[in-house]
């Protein structure tokens, strides 16, 4: 296992842009997800290995942010906010809504890998509540509606 060509090379370029290369430890694991997909305790000991850094800590890195994904997840990996704003704002209905449309539970992904349901911390749109993000992209103000709208255009 190891980086493409491509991906070796802004691997490169983020290094130098850090004055210490376990500072780069995000970045390159933005780097390693986006390559490989997940962060699979494979790819934790290479990204240690690349960066010099024990594998423990490049796997405490990894785990404690939500925005790396340590299993497989489909085509399209929804997060909805779990957090202050949007919980007063009715999301855990939605998510029930999400369960019930694409018939998995919270932490599962649909049969066909098309999609994967997660709850994540704040998103940074509580004043838009309730909010979500799928792949790179994040929708707020949700609602039922606006949610069959956001999957259809996924289909
Ligand atoms: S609490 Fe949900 S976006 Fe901040």
């Amino acid at each position: 296992m190891e980086f493409s060509k491509e991906t070796r090379k802004k691997f490169e370029q983020v290094l130098q842009r850090y004055p210490r290369k376990e500072a780069a430890l995000l970045p390159t694991l933005y780097l390693a997800q986006e390559e490989f997909g997940y962060l699979s305790a494979e790819v934790v000991q290479y990204v240690a290995e690349l960066m010099e850094i024990p594998a423990p800590r490049v796997y405490g890195v990894a785990t404690f942010y939500t925005m790396f994904n340590k299993e497989p997840v489909g085509r399209y990996h929804i997060q909805v906010c779990s957090n202050v704003s949007c919980a007063l704002r009715g999301v855990e209905q939605l998510v029930e809504y999400l369960k019930e449309k694409l018939k998995i539970n919270v932490g599962e992904t649909t049969p066909d890998k098309k999609f994967t349901l997660s709850t994540v911390e704040c998103l940074g749109f509580c004043d838009n509540s309730p909010a979500m993000q799928i792949n790179d992209d994040y929708y707020s103000d949700l609602t039922r509606d606006k949610i069959d709208e956001i999957l259809e255009k996924l289909k």
